[in-house]
């Protein structure tokens, strides 16, 4: 706060002069009144910078072709000279790997081909130091079926016996055994499987290997309440909730006490083994979703008080927008700190121009309730990357908007040098969701290996990321240039972009500022963000020709705008000079500019 002042102090009188003086005094009047109550005192997640890991692959200290956490404790440095604040972890949590920790078959132990709780102790150590904060993945709708839970379930043990979805199946006209209903798993073909042992059927929302943990059972909510109280205690500073949209499925004692069959869609193409031919009203956003999300509030919350450091929740929910918003909560029914915003993800593609990221970008600012922080999120361990989905000339340009749009942002390793999506033939697919497919052509459209493949350190063998003969996941072409190494020596890179943007977040224009957009046209998405008298535009062609803009467009920008950040294929640098009222933007241009006053 102090330090923003003098900031703006030395601002108002080196650089405005005459008339301009009486304006710009006014203007600032008005808007800090308006910012005195509000967040001036910002919480460090507010407008922190959030960094993804996928352990498995950013970098392996011991040499088995695998990441894990001493590779990651190696390498915080290099967070902390991203600019980064907080990272979080894809599961590390014991798993027979069936879905890479995504299915967990021990809350409280950590993987052991990624360490020991000694070396996640270390790491906590060592960011702690760093100052980096450390966020968890965490998996509450189900376990693995390894998982001591299910397999006591499985046998009927009279304390677990309710921990998870069992339902009877149904014999058919020719005697054969079929499920209890219609509906499909998010990884394809029935949602149940048989299981001998109780003679029923389990419910699996994603994988076999994966049954979903029955959350009408008390004593399931809190056993997961104990996990992640568990964690929390351990020192971490939140944790990132994984599907937290599958949580519930319908109550059957509404539906004469079997699970309703789902409608099907009718999209053309797809059948009764793909997820999207049935529509999931009963499986997905369920209401008693929130009320859950709000609980577990409550046990981040008690941690919080007590120590006071806030300790945050993350959730994830591939859903409507309307839904998607819910997570914040309401009124005294707190919900996530950060319910990831998928807008750049779901409503973008490599056809969206200008106009499409304008109304993503808004259209999330619109739903999201007014006091309530954003998030930016443009790819994960999930999605393809952003150098692939849309083309390796816009990677700076997402940067801009993840790290210059009001709010968090959240960057999945290797985004910061443009990695490419890898390629991952059909032979060493690894992906349950590909494998799944039984595909070996198609399966590519689905596979998330290809987003997976290790993290490129430098032009060494295996990039740097191992001196295994083999990684888990091939490493993708075109490492031997594309990689940390060269990025960082070399004067202009995605690399260097990406630190002098979070370096420039830091301003208050980025952290407290005001928010307005435009498309310019088709191709150029501009947006001004402005605290007191500072202004910027970020302006982005993402069309594929040249074209001349008029920044005049947006309310009080005149004269000359100096160049703050320039896309690595600008022909301009720092502290260039450009026209308000003329600025000729080569394709893929993307600038950062302060406006003079
Ligand atoms: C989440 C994870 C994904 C995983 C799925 C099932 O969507 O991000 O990687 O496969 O949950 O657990
Ligand atoms: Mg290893
Ligand atoms: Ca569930």
């Amino acid at each position: 706060m102090e330090h923003f002042r003098f900031y703006f102090i030395t601002l108002r009188t080196t650089k405005l002069t005459g008339m301009w003086w009486l304006l710009a005094i006014n203007t600032i009047v008005s808007i800090e009144g308006r910012y005195e109550n509000v967040n001036i005192k910002q919480d460090w997640w507010e407008t922190a910078v959030f960094y993804q890991i996928y352990p498995r692959s950013f970098m392996d200290s011991d040499n088995d072709g695998i990441g894990d956490l001493n590779g990651i404790t190696s390498r915080l440095e290099y967070l902390k000279e991203l600019g980064v604040d907080a990272t979080w972890l894809s599961p590390i949590f014991k798993s027979p790997m069936h879905d890479f920790g995504y299915d967990v078959s021990d809350y409280y132990t950590i993987q052991p081909e990624y360490g020991s709780m000694e070396d996640f102790e270390q790491l906590l150590k060592k960011a702690n130091e760093l100052n980096i904060k450390i966020v968890l993945d965490f998996v509450p709708n189900h376990t693995s079926n390894e998982s001591d839970w299910f397999v006591k379930s499985a046998n009927r043990d009279e304390y677990y016996n309710d921990w998870y979805v069992w339902e009877n199946g149904h014999l058919d006209d020719r005697g054969m055994r079929r499920p209890p209903n219609n509906w499909i798993s998010v990884f394809r073909k029935s949602a149940w499987s048989y299981m001998p042992t109780r003679d029923q059927y389990y419910l699996h929302q994603f994988g076999e290997a994966q049954p979903d943990l029955n959350f009408r059972n008390p004593v399931v909510v809190e056993e997961i309440k104990n996990i992640i109280k568990f964690w929390l205690e351990k020192g971490v500073a939140g944790l990132r909730i994984n599907s937290i949209n599958y949580l519930y499925e319908a109550d059957k004692d509404l539906y004469g006490g079997r699970y309703p069959s789902e409608p099907i869609t009718g999209k053309p193409g797809l059948g009764p083994d793909d997820y999207g031919y049935l529509d999931h009203v009963y499986t997905k956003d369920q209401e008693e979703t929130y009320d859950m999300v709000s609980q577990f509030r409550d046990v981040f919350d008690a941690i919080t008080i007590r120590d006071n450091l806030t300790r945050i929740m993350m959730t994830e929910a591939f859903t409507s927008i309307k839904n998607a918003v819910k997570y914040y909560g309401e009124g005294i029914h707190l919900g996530a700190h950060i319910p990831f915003n998928f807008a750049l993800i779901q409503d973008l593609d490599k056809e969206s121009d200008a106009r499409d990221i304008k109304y993503a970008v808004d259209r999330w600012l619109t739903y999201k309730p007014l006091k309530k922080q954003a998030n930016w999120v443009v790819g994960n361990h999930d999605k393809s990357r952003v150098a692939s989905r849309f083309r390796p000339e816009l990677v700076d340009a997402f940067n801009m908007l993840v790290l210059l749009l009001p709010g968090i942002a959240i960057t999945y390793m290797g985004e910061e040098i443009g990695m490419l999506n890898g390629f991952v033939p059909w032979s060493e697919t690894k992906d349950p969701l590909a494998c799944n497919t039984d595909d070996p052509v198609n399966f590519i459209e689905v596979s998330r290996d290809p987003v997976r493949t290790p993290f490129q350190w430098s032009n060494g063998k295996n990039a740097g990321f191992s001196t295994a003969e083999n990684t888990w996941l091939p490493v993708a072409d075109g490492f031997e240039s594309l990689n940390v190494a060269s990025q960082r020596s070399a004067v202009r890179s995605h690399y260097q972009v990406y630190r002098t943007l979070t370096n420039l977040r830091i301003r208050p224009a980025f952290r407290l500022g005001r928010y307005e957009s435009l498309a310019l046209n088709n191709d150029v998405f501009a947006f001004k963000r402005w605290y007191n008298d500072d202004t910027y535009i970020v302006v982005i062609n993402v069309g594929k020709t040249y074209h001349i803009v008029n920044l005049t467009a947006f309310d009080l920008v005149f004269g000359q705008l100096e160049v703050e950040v320039s896309n690595v294929l600008s022909s301009r640098t720092y502290s260039d000079n450009v026209q308000a009222n003329y600025l000729d933007l080569a394709a893929d241009e993307a600038l950062v500019l302060r406006m003079q006053v």
